[in-house]
Formats: structure tokens, C-alpha cells, sequence
């Protein structure tokens, strides 16, 4: 509803109205409504992990949240312990050489990021290649800068990767960012040390810069550990990673993360953010840091749990007949809907009829029409559940 100075409206500036539509707010209020009229709804629909964090970093925090230091401001681009210890766990994890002063920005999340690259990067007019179906928090930022997207399709025939060959000269050369997301959301697909070989090619050959969302890095399954894009020769040279504590750790709603890699992005992330913000809460980021260098053993316990529910969830999808690949990693398995179905009548008709929530593949672009998402965050028991309330429903032959 519009409200008024005086005589006159409130006027939204236009790159208000240039932004997309919240696809998962509408998704929330749909599970809500059900919920509202008393039905125990399992919603398979968010991407929110169900896991505590680690409690020796909770209680780092209560801890550090007594140092009167970190009742100040906090240094404008962070403190240089958490840059050290994102350039430590890069070390340990990849064996990836990084300078933590000039090659890590710590971020409010990987989100906060992945919109800011945008703004630094692109100009009105400037091409940014966006991976379809992928994450629509791409989509945000690049609006904001008032560029274009130009979708890269993600299929099952090219195991979820772009292929490059698909992009014309034209689109190549007004290209200035590109954004990959390897261990896939929404498809759950894993990236190989090839492709990223592609991909710095690709990138040196147009001049691209690569933005490389790692928020799932930590989650591989089958014994596979998630390539990092910084292990790739040349990375650096064109571009960065961007890796959240909230998934590996548990810290959704801690918002820390970094982004880690070219200095000069690097550099330019700091600069944005020095208009926007004064950085993390001084006792998050020691305890985001305790996270990244202290036992990593809950990682791997983190990792075993959505394996084993990955198991769960498809030995129940096999018994009512619904065939799909199993993720390589994320939290998130995409799954065909039933004949005859959109990937959003689909997702109505389970909310209806068996009270789960999917997110429809459409919401993450053109080329998701066809399939549903479903994550891995509740137990193994309501996942059996899950599915057992959709297979009542016979839609599918076992
Ligand atoms: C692909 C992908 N990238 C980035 C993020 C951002 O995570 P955060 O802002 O919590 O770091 C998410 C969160 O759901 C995600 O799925």
C-alpha cells in the first residue's frame, strides 16, 4: 500500500521494481497456510540446515561476547585472524596458497557476496552468465547493477554442467561475470577438476570473471571431496570463491562467511563493503574462525548424516517407483515430477494431498520446469514419511 508525503507518493526508485520476485517467500507462506490450518506439513522445500552448530563454537562466542574489544567497531574490513584462518582451512582443505591480507573478504554470508560481485563488477548493458536452474540470489544482484543475464542450461545429458561450447562469441565477449555453483543447488551435481580447467580457459579467452559459489564444498558424498575452483591452475588470476560457514558449520544464521581469491576482486569487495557495513560483530568472527581451525571432526559427522538420509530418502523413493540420480553433494536431491505435471502443479498437489513441501524446479529458472527439489534437512524418519504420504497418492509405477 502506498503511503504519502503530504501530497504526495512514496516513489520507489526503479531498480526496486527491477527486482526479482522472492520465489522463496511465496514458497514459505504456501507451507504456512497449510500448517496454519493444523496439518503436520514436512517441509522438504527450504535449504535452512536442521543441525545444531558445533557447541565449542557456540561457546567461543559466549566467551568472546565479553571482550570489550568487540564492543567496538570492528576494523572496517574485518579482523585479520578470520582471513588467516579462512587462508588456513584453504591450505588444509585444498592445498591452495592464499595471501589472507590481500586475498580474503569476509562477507555477512556467502549471499551478501554473491549480490555485491554484481554491483562491483557489472555495468548497465554488461552481460553476466547465470547458470539455469541455479540459485536466484544470482539474479538479484546482477538486477541491481542493471545488467543483463544470459542463462547458461544445466542438464541431465551434460551432468549439470554449462556448456560452453552453447555460448555464442557474441554473448562471450559482452560477458564480464559468470557464476558457477558446484556442489550443485539445486541439482546436487559435482564438479570435476576438468571442468574447472574448462571453465579458467573459457574465462582467460573472453575475459570473464568467474564467481564461484562453494557454499556445499563441504558436503561430498561417496568418499568424493568437492573440487575447489582454486584448485584449478590459474584460478586466481580470473576470479573468486565464495565459501559461507553456514552449511559446513551449521551457521545459517551466524551470517559469516568469505570470499577468497583474485585480490583485485577481492579488493573491490572491501571497498563496497566499507560503504555498506563495518563488518561482523568482533565475537562471530573469532568464534567463524575458531570453526574454520579448530576440530573438523564435526564436519565429517555433519557430511555422514546427510549421506546416510540421502539413503533413506531414495531407498523409500525406490519403493513407490520415483527414479531419480542420487546427488554427488549438497543437501538436495532433484527429482522428475510425475507425467503429466508442472514442476509448480506438482509441488501444489503434494502441499494438498500429502502435506510436503518441494520447491518447484521453475523457481530456479526455465530449464528447472520438469523437476522438484527436495532437501535432506529433517529426519530419516520423516523422510521415509515423506515419501510414503506421496506414494498413496500412485503417481508414480513401482
Ligand atoms: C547455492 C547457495 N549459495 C549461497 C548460499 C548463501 O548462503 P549464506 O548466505 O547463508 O552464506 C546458499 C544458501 O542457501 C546457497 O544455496
Amino acid at each position: 500500500m502506498d503511503t504519502q508525503i503530504g501530497q504526495h507518493l512514496i516513489q520507489p526508485a526503479d531498480r526496486m521494481n527491477g527486482l526479482p520476485t522472492q520465489f522463496f517467500a511465496k514458497l514459505v507462506a504456501k507451507a504456512n497456510a497449510q500448517t496454519a490450518k493444523g496439518r503436520d506439513v514436512i517441509n522438504l522445500g527450504q535449504g535452512n540446515p536442521d543441525q545444531p552448530t558445533p557447541p565449542h563454537i557456540v561457546a567461543k562466542l559466549q566467551e568472546a561476547a565479553a571482550n570489550p574489544l568487540y564492543h567496538k567497531y570492528p576494523p572496517f574490513s574485518g579482523y585479520s585472524f578470520l582471513k588467516e584462518a579462512a587462508a588456513t582451512r584453504y591450505k588444509e582443505d585444498y592445498d591452495v596458497d592464499i595471501d589472507p591480507a590481500s586475498e580474503v573478504a569476509i562477507l555477512f554470508g556467502g549471499k551478501t557476496g554473491l549480490v555485491e560481485i554484481s554491483q562491483c563488477l557489472l555495468n548497465p548493458g554488461d552481460v553476466c552468465l547465470v547458470p539455469d536452474p541455479g540459485y536466484p540470489d544470482y539474479w538479484s544482484g546482477v538486477a541491481l547493477a542493471g545488467a543483463e543475464m544470459s542463462f547458461m542450461p544445466l542438464t541431465e545429458q551434460n551432468r549439470y554442467l554449462p556448456d560452453y561450447g552453447l555460448i555464442s562469441t557474441e554473448i562471450a565477449g559482452r560477458a564480464k561475470l559468470m557464476f558457477m555453483n558446484y556442489p550443485n543447488n539445486p541439482t546436487g551435481a559435482v564438479a570435476d577438476a576438468d571442468f574447472y580447467g574448462r571453465t579458467v580457459r573459457f574465462a582467460e579467452q573472453h575475459g570473464i570473471v568467474v564467481a564461484s559459489d562453494f557454499a556445499y564444498g563441504a558436503i561430498g558424498f561417496d568418499g568424493n571431496k568437492p573440487v575447489s575452483f582454486l584448485q584449478t591452475p590459474g584460478a586466481k588470476e580470473v576470479g573468486v570463491e565464495f565459501y559461507t560457514l553456514s552449511k559446513t558449520y551449521n551457521m545459517a544464521g551466524w551470517r559469516v562467511g568469505f570470499a577468497i581469491g583474485n585480490a583485485q576482486i577481492v579488493k573491490l569487495i572491501n571497498l563496497i563493503q566499507d560503504h555498506y557495513y563495518c563488518s561482523l560483530f568482533g565475537g562471530i568472527q573469532e568464534a567463524a574462525a575458531l570453526a574454520l581451525t579448530g576440530p573438523q571432526q564435526c564436519v565429517a559427522e555433519l557430511r555422514a548424516i546427510y549421506e546416510s538420509r540421502r539413503e533413506a530418502l531414495f531407498g523409500a523413493l525406490d519403493r513407490i517407483g520415483w527414479k531419480a540420480a542420487r546427488p554427488g553433494g549438497s543437501f538436495f536431491c532433484w527429482l522428475p515430477v510425475a507425467p503429466g505435471y508442472t514442476s509448480e502443479s506438482f509441488a501444489d498437489l503434494l502441499l494438498q494431498e500429502a502435506d510436503v513441501v518441494v520447491a518447484p524446479g521453475a523457481g530456479f529458472g526455465k530449464h528447472g520446469e520438469g523437476y522438484v527439489r527436495l532437501g535432506l534437512l529433517t529426519t530419516e524418519a520423516r523422510l521415509r514419511e515423506a515419501v510414503e504420504r506421496i506414494g498413496r497418492l500412485n503417481l508414480f509405477q513401482a
